[in-house]
């Protein structure tokens, strides 16, 4: 029976950009005992490659792009459906170019809809008025939260305004439903070098969903969740995992994989909904903290908890899963 890893970066390997000491020793070790792994962080905003090209950087190791997936690599598999149809983009400039490797075609952002837009944000005058009165947003065929948002208040508004038309258009308003709306991070906070947890992309999310029921209390606003604790991160992790295994010769697949993390609610959650194959391992370096002095998380328990990632890989090694 053989193992696999996957590891989550902020509070395992890195808090923010300095590295937990033991996180380079822990990979080394993996690679000694030939133990498939990827990385699955909720971080994103960037291509997988520069963040690959961050963790060999920051840790001293040798890895491949390919083992890092970022809360938004599984849109890539909704680009097809969205090609050649314009859709809307949140998420930091980076964003952009990512979402065009992925294949998105037709790219307008809350930015370009400000600077073309008379009117959009009374708190931001914009000097250039467009002469055809903005880009028009008719015909906007989703919306996808590539990222942290970094300027809330535009990005509430202009989701908002998008959802809200949509709900007029005739495909959705029998149905009392809108356009896709798909997000990729449901954490609300992360551990950083800051002593107290960030907001992040999910604080943003449910932000705007509470906002949207008080400003519509008759509608429903459905967004499609992509990144830990979600089944889709998991199933992409496990793609990964073969497709290196089938790349490097190797027939036998991984009958466990061990997921590392420290954020009960999105990794450990995450592991144990799963399925059958995955075991959760919290580690007390990142956001979990012992408030109750039970070591493990009494609402999302970890199947095993140790102090840090190195003592995570050291028992991932020394286990006999044939026991
Ligand atoms: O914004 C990033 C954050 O939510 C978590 O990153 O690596 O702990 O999944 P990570
Ligand atoms: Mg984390």
């Amino acid at each position: 029976m053989s193992k696999a890893v996957a590891f989550d970066i902020d509070g395992v390997l890195l808090r923010g950009s300095v590295p937990i000491p033991g996180a380079d020793k822990a990979i080394q070790r993996l690679q000694e005992a030939s133990i498939p792994f990827v990385f699955v962080t909720n971080g994103g905003g960037m291509h997988e490659a520069k963040k690959a090209q961050e963790l060999r950087k920051k840790l001293g190791v040798d890895i491949l792009d390919s083992q890092v997936i970022v809360c938004h690599t599984p849109f890539q598999q909704l680009a097809a459906q969205f090609s050649g149809q314009k859709i809307l983009l949140i998420g930091r400039e980076d964003c952009i170019d990512v979402a065009q490797s992925y294949g998105f075609d037709q790219i307008v952002t809350p930015k370009i809809l400000l600077e073309t837009t008379p009117h959009l944000l009374p708190t931001r005058k914009t000097d250039v008025a467009h002469p055809s009165g903005g880009v028009n947003t008719d015909d906007i065929a989703a919306c996808f939260i590539f990222h942290d948002p970094i300027d809330w208040s535009l990005e509430m508004q202009v989701l908002h305004d998008v959802i809200l038309d949509s709900m007029q258009r005739p495909q959705y308003r029998e149905s009392r439903s809108h356009l896709p709306v798909f997000a990729c991070n449901a954490d609300l906070v992360y551990a950083t070098e800051h002593p107290l947890p960030r907001f992040t992309q999910g604080a943003f999310v449910e932000s705007f969903r509470h906002l949207f029921q008080l400003t519509h209390p008759q509608a429903q606003v459905h967004i499609e969740y992509n990144g830990k604790p979600f089944a889709v991160q998991y199933r992409y992790a496990e793609r990964v995992i073969h497709q290196t295994l089938v790349t490097a010769g190797r027939t036998e697949m991984p009958s466990v994989y061990f997921g590392i993390g420290d954020n009960p609610k999105s990794d450990i959650r995450g592991a144990n909904n799963a399925g059958e194959c995955w075991r959760s391992i919290l580690v007390h370096t990142g956001l979990f903290q012992d408030a109750e002095g039970l070591g493990n998380d009494p609402h999302d328990p970890a199947d095993l908890v140790f102090p840090s990632v190195l003592e995570a890989v050291e028992h991932i090694i020394s286990t006999d899963l044939s026991t």
